[in-house]
């Protein structure tokens, strides 16, 4: 392959990347396209020799990588040139698994070479183990040729099992691979089983979520709403300042090396017994103050407030607080 040649034609090619859409082509070259996708154009060099002309860098940088990752396996096309946005690779002679599909059956055989097209997809570093049929070649000596394969690489998110593939298959052929699956390797069906049905079920409950009415969901709302019931929110917003300041506490004793369960054990026996006695002692209308509060060493101790201090208008000590009543 003359590299200047194919550098010239391909400068002659102007590929665009759409939003949702296969890219848009100016092809002022003499190379004839043979297919295009959102990625790039593809145009017939020679017999051998095909090129992908891609609408940006990252995209053809990707494929590059993903390429040269298998390139000592016989799964993918072979790479003769490469440009900021064009590589030249083997042109694949055969037919593509969506065609092929259409007139022939799904056979043991066959299922069994796309599950060791998974694994040899999984030993090369892929992280995205699966393919679509129609990027899948039968050639005509029944070996198998996978071409676009960027996007097995640089991924943010990946599957745990090959569903582009099986849902490629349509619903028959899905069953049928399924069955060469269990056939091949309990472990492997059961857990791809799993995530199908996963898969099913997280498709039932967007659904169902999708079509609750806004009204049940502003029902559900109110019962949560704790601030219409003036008792609920005073209980619910000392419990909050108590979380709070126990959690500020605990940071505290740890600074000093104090180990706080030891403590909280003991504030906690303290307090019921302190509510035990509030109910009969002290009336249940009195406030009841219990806290940590600073000595005259500026030493954090619990205290209690209350009762007998009161009546004698005793201030209450300065810390952190709370009621019991
Ligand atoms: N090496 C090859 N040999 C033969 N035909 C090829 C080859 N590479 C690509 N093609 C043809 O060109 C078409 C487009 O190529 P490809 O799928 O790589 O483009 P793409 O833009 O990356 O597609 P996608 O939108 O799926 O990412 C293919 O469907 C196939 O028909
Ligand atoms: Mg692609």
């Amino acid at each position: 392959m003359d590299k200047q040649y194919l550098k010239q034609c391909v400068n002659k090619i102007k590929v665009t990347n759409l939003p949702y859409a296969d890219v848009e082509v100016e092809n002022h070259s003499p190379l004839k396209m043979i297919g295009k996708g959102r990625q790039g154009a593809v145009f017939k060099v020679n017999d051998d020799i095909c090129v992908k002309v891609f609408g940006n860098e990252e995209d053809c940088e990707r494929e590059y990588y993903a390429l040269s990752l298998g390139k000592h396996t016989d799964l993918f096309p072979m790479v003769h040139d490469k440009g900021p946005l064009h590589i030249a690779m083997d042109f694949i002679k055969g037919v593509d698994l969506r065609e092929y599909l259409q007139s022939q059956p799904l056979t043991e055989e066959l299922s069994f070479k796309l599950i060791q097209l998974l694994i040899t997809f999984k030993e090369i570093g892929y992280e995205r183990i699966d393919h679509h049929k129609r990027q899948i070649f039968i050639l005509p000596n029944g070996h198998l040729k996978v071409i676009d394969v960027a996007r097995t690489v640089w991924r943010d998110r990946v599957y745990p099992y090959p569903r582009k593939l099986i849902n490629s298959l349509g619903e028959e052929y899905k069953k049928t691979f399924l069955s060469h699956v269990q056939k091949l390797s309990a472990d492997l069906y059961a857990e791809w089983s799993h995530y199908i049905e996963m898969e099913k079920l997280s498709r039932h409950i967007t659904k169902k979520l999708l079509t609750q009415s806004s009204d049940k969901n502003s029902l559900l709302i109110e019962s949560l709403l704790n601030s219409k019931v003036e008792k609920e929110y005073r209980k619910r917003l000392e419990d909050l300042v108590y979380k709070v300041f126990k959690d500020e506490w605990v940071k505290v004793m740890l600074a000093k090396g104090v180990n706080p369960d030891v403590i909280m054990d003991k504030i906690e026996e303290k307090m019921e017994k302190l509510q035990v006695d509030n109910g009969k002692a002290k009336g249940k209308d009195e406030d009841h103050y219990i806290g940590f509060y600073k000595n005259s060493q500026s030493k954090y101790e619990t205290a209690e407030y209350g009762g007998a201090q009161k009546r004698k208008n005793q201030p209450r000590p300065r810390g952190r607080s709370f009621i019991i009543r």
